[in-house]
């Protein structure tokens, strides 16, 4: 873990103790509840399904899936969320972990579901991300990865401008075709990329089958609204 990931660490080990269930619906956080239960249905997430959710917080969207039959595994940087998460959740299975180092064996999971984590990496980080997610799914898992991104520059500076003091300077907020082409160039098959409010998106994907089949590529990485289709429902 370097310096950065460090000053994370203590951010969200202070954070813990006002966090409440989930972050409050405010500045870059409205619209939270909605996107993830749009995150939800995107996981497609069936009974006995193993998923692994990465940066779980106190469990908000891993308690989504849970509730669809799901057995839960989780990770996190801050061993005090994953103590709130704990007392929610005493069935799941926590340890502590990173998104770019997960502490699992290759392909133990159907599922990584990851939900407002992502932000935290570096954009030069993000192909390291989903090596990682591809690595512990088993052929043929998907992985949902929701959080504050931006279409375009232009998106991020209207966003910037009405959020005003909200806006998080020290954030580096993604934009959806660097983490799409990220997706791609770490293996990913069947990239696609979600709006789920003004300021959230969804990028799925998965890994590819046993002959390492592919579709599509960054470039025809397709944008879907998973409310206007019914998320969830049936196969892309
Ligand atoms: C804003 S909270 C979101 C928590 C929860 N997923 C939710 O939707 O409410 C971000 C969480 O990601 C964790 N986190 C940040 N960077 C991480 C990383 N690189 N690897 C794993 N967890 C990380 C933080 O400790 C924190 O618990």
């Amino acid at each position: 873990m370097n310096e950065r990931h460090k000053r994370l660490e203590r951010i969200f080990d202070g954070w813990a103790a006002s966090y409440g269930r989930s972050p409050k619906e405010e500045g870059l956080f409205v619209g939270y509840r909605r996107s993830l239960e749009g995150a939800a249905a995107l996981a497609r997430v069936s009974a006995g399904m193993r998923v692994l959710d990465v940066g779980i917080g106190t469990g908000a969207l891993a308690e989504k899936l849970a509730a669809r039959g799901a057995q839960i595994w989780g990770i996190d940087i801050s061993s005090r969320m994953l103590e709130r998460c704990r007392e929610h959740h005493p069935e799941f299975r926590l340890q502590s972990g990173h998104f770019l180092e997960i502490p699992f064996a290759d392909g133990l999971f159907d599922r990584v579901v990851s939900s407002f984590a992502f932000h935290h990496l570096m954009p030069g980080e993000y192909r390291r991300a989903f090596t990682e997610v591809l690595r512990v799914m088993v052929p043929g898992g998907r992985f949902v990865i929701a959080d504050i991104m931006f279409a375009s520059d232009e998106e991020r500076q209207a966003a910037r401008d009405r959020l005003a003091a909200w806006w998080d300077e020290e954030e580096v907020y993604p934009f959806v075709p660097c983490v799409t082409a990220a997706a791609w160039e770490a293996g990913t098959a069947g990239v696609e990329s979600h709006r789920l409010g003004w300021l959230h998106w969804a990028v799925t994907g998965s890994k590819p089958d046993a002959e390492g089949q592919r579709e599509g590529g960054p470039g025809e990485a397709t944008m879907r609204n998973p409310r206007a289709e019914g998320a969830g429902s049936g196969r892309r």
